[in-house]
């Protein structure tokens, strides 16, 4: 097998999506705004003003999906629930036709062999609990522990594979400190006690769902990327090794050892509470990890935290978003993960962003060949991270679908599968048949 050294025949191929991204419907059967709907409504903020009302049009079209990754030969998907849909106030009353949808989309998945994976927050806060303090009010850890035990007992009967939060610092660091994204504040203590709340909510689910879902097998999502100073100047490397602290150690830190990063210990000392490192570091099954593209950090006196987003060296080749090309840096994560945290890994988001409409040619064939290569190098480095040793057991490609890249819109397309946004077809590309092919064959060797 050239593409796929190393893999077990019962590694996972998967799969992830999630639902402000994918679902549309957002006005139906009950649901309620969540920070993003809102965020969306403030002028300029996303690229033509776009937003995920319809988006894929998933919440009517989940089983003609479902059949597209049967179609692949998708081991399993990981999707998230909508708090505002199954909870339109955020707490107190559930949505029964909210939560019909998630019973009729893993019901579906299951039918067709695919294994389920439940996250419960992909950054669609209730815009309800958003107007008495969000994240930033110390009750959002009860808030978010009963919207836990609302689908722990909901789902799990038939969901055995949980994630609490997805990328908890980029949407904290993006929405709290930087101001890009919902609920778009940039406020140095806002910040620190939205990171310790969210580290106390992700304690209380593990919780919860171990109490609630038997044989339950819990993990959280990280975004690590390995950070790199622009420059060797002093105040770029010092700015770039803070930034480090929030981008990658400030939720596993606490969470997998039970202490924040140095820098930000010092700073959030005083919104932490007797008892709470215990309560936050509750022992998990699995790292989830989601990896792009190395982060050049440097010294930027307009954020809030004098750090800021560098340029990559000019030799080094970007992708159409402009992040860095850097394959290697993802063997060089799993490596480091492995050491670090000791615990399994999946590979729970990874891919490839274009600014083309990736439009099908003559023979109706969606060629994206730099797609392709990108997630074949991928795949090559994760092989050759096993064969060292990293403990890597399964991968999910970003996306099973192009769709609302938040502030990018739709203009940014993930997709393996390609999404016409007036005609809500799906048709998948070149990469989708290079994934379906790597699947069949890394399941039945040679
Ligand atoms: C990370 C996020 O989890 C996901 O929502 C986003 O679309 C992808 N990365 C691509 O930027």
């Amino acid at each position: 097998m050239t593409d796929s050294p190393a893999f077990p025949k019962d590694f996972l191929w998967g799969a992830s999506t999630s639902a402000y991204q994918v679902e549309g419907a957002a006005r139906e059967d009950g649901r309620a705004p969540s920070v993003w709907d809102s965020f969306c409504n403030l002028k300029g903020r996303v690229d033509n003003g776009e937003n995920g009302d319809v988006a894929c049009d998933h919440y009517h079209r989940y089983a003609d999906d479902v059949a597209l990754m049967a179609g692949l030969g998708l081991d399993a998907y990981r999707f998230s629930v909508s708090w505002p849909r199954v909870l339109p106030r955020g707490r107190g009353a559930p949505n029964e036709k909210g939560l019909d949808f998630y019973d009729r989309l893993i019901d579906r998945l299951l039918e067709s062999k695919i294994e389920p994976w439940l996250c419960l927050y992909h950054w669609d806060f209730p815009q309800a609990l958003q107007d008495l303090g969000g994240w930033s009010n110390r009750d959002s850890v009860g808030w978010f522990a009963d919207y836990a035990a609302l689908c722990a007992k909901r789902y799990g009967d038939r969901v055995k594979r949980w994630a609490t939060v997805n990328e908890f610092s980029v949407f904290t660091l993006f929405g709290y400190a930087f101001g890009w994204g919902a609920p778009s504040i940039a406020d140095r203590a806002v910040h620190l006690k939205v990171i310790h709340h969210v580290n106390l909510a992700h304690g209380a689910a593990v919780d919860t769902l171990r109490a609630l879902v038997p044989n339950a097998s819990i993990g959280a999502v990280h975004s690590v990327q390995p950070m790199r100073p622009e420059t060797d100047q002093p105040e770029d490397v010092e700015a770039a090794a803070l930034f480090d602290e929030h981008w990658n150690w400030a939720f596993p830190d606490p969470q997998l050892r039970a202490h924040y990063p140095p820098r930000i210990a010092a700073a959030i000392e005083p919104y932490v509470q007797p008892g709470d490192m215990a309560r936050i570091a509750r022992p998990v099954d699995w790292f989830g990890l989601n990896h792009y593209a190395p982060v050049y950090g440097r010294k930027d006196d307009s954020l809030i935290w004098g750090f800021g987003f560098g340029s990559p060296p000019p030799e080094m080749p970007r992708t159409d978003v402009g992040w860095p090309y850097d394959p290697s840096a993802f063997r060089e994560v799993l490596l480091d993960l492995t050491k670090r945290y000791r615990l399994p890994i999946y590979v729970t988001e990874n891919g490839f962003g274009t600014k083309a409409d990736e439009t099908p040619d003559a023979d109706g064939r969606v060629i994206d060949d730099k797609r392709v290569a990108y997630l074949r190098d991928c795949v090559g480095m994760m092989g050759q991270a096993r064969a060292e040793g990293a403990d890597v057991r399964g991968y999910f490609v970003w996306s099973l679908l192009d769709n609302f890249e938040w502030g990018g819109g739709y203009g940014t397309r993930f997709g393996i599968v390609r999404v016409d946004y007036a005609t809500q077809a799906r048709i998948p590309k070149e990469s989708a048949r290079w994934y379906a092919d790597l699947i069949r064959r890394s399941h039945n060797p040679e």
